[in-house]
């Protein structure tokens, strides 16, 4: 299902804020088809980095190119395009407050301008089904609804436009570890599905372990570990020392290195 081709390439990307440095020579090739975990300690850059490769933030030197074409010459408008091939769940604010369950799902189709309501209605009932959602919750507004109810909306959402690449920054954080479990199924079975590439940024290790094809450690400006599981646990960091090798970190894989 993976191939080697790249979806999203980056190279040579450095990210300053004033003189405070967040990335430096980042170069990383999404496959098609792969589930890229990316991971590293607060602060190490991983949202503005999937920002950077959606074009919401450019970074101070280096490229992002999506299916082969650098962001940076893209106008406007063709930008705007990419991103109808792109879904997101931000990691703040995934859902609009002030809009309904129905119209949070809506907005990405009504964006479009091609498709009317009927249509709209019909494809918005086939995502909420698609995130296990019942039609009931339709009229609710965010503040109404779960954390694990909230993911499943901003999913649902993040897939209206049914995306060739999904963004997830932090899609079970807050869950409790029983509806964190449901949400990964619920991708796994996305995924039997659809031919979808995903960059998740993740703190949680048992959704890392369970979705990622390959992860990307970023820690000291830099991606000091990329490949399997199996690679990233043989590189010698403290960040992969603290994160895969604690007491939590060792009951995951031990439950999971078996079956890599
Ligand atoms: N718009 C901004 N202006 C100034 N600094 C920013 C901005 N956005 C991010 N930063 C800084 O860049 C660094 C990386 O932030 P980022 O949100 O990417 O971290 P992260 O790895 O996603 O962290 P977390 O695991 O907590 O989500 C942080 O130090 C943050 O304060
Ligand atoms: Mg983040």
């Amino acid at each position: 299902m993976t191939g080697e081709e790249c979806i999203v390439e980056v190279k040579g990307l450095h990210t300053r804020f004033g003189s405070h440095v967040v990335h430096e020579d980042i170069n990383l090739c999404v496959h098609h088809g792969e589930v890229l975990g990316l991971v590293g300690g607060s602060g190490s850059g991983k949202t503005v980095l999937m920002r950077q490769m959606l074009g919401l933030d450019a970074p101070a030197a280096g490229e992002v190119r999506i299916c082969g074409l650098p962001l940076r010459s893209h106008n406007p408008g063709e930008l705007r395009q990419i991103r109808t091939r792109c879904g997101v769940l931000f990691q703040k604010g995934a859902l609009f407050s002030a809009l309904n369950v129905y119209d949070n799902i809506a907005l990405p189709m009504r964006e479009l301008r091609t498709l009317d309501e009927d249509m709209i209605r019909r494809l918005v009932m086939v995502k909420l089904k698609m995130v296990e959602i019942e039609p009931k919750h339709v009229n609710k507004m965010p503040a109404e609804l779960s954390g694990g109810m909230i993911k499943r909306i901003a999913l649902a959402r993040a897939m209206a436009l049914d995306p060739e690449l999904l963004f997830l920054d932090e899609p079970t954080a807050g869950l409790d570890p029983e509806l964190s479990d449901a949400f990964v199924q619920l991708i796994q079975t996305i995924r039997r599905e659809t031919t979808l590439t995903i960059v998740m940024a993740t703190h949680d290790l048992d959704t890392l372990v369970a979705l990622s094809d390959r992860i990307a450690v970023l820690a000291d400006q830099h991606i000091v570990a990329l490949g399997s599981l199996r690679d990233v646990l043989h590189t010698d960091h403290p960040f992969i020392t603290n994160f895969f090798h604690g007491d939590r970190g060792k009951r995951v894989l031990e439950n999971n290195l078996d079956n890599l």
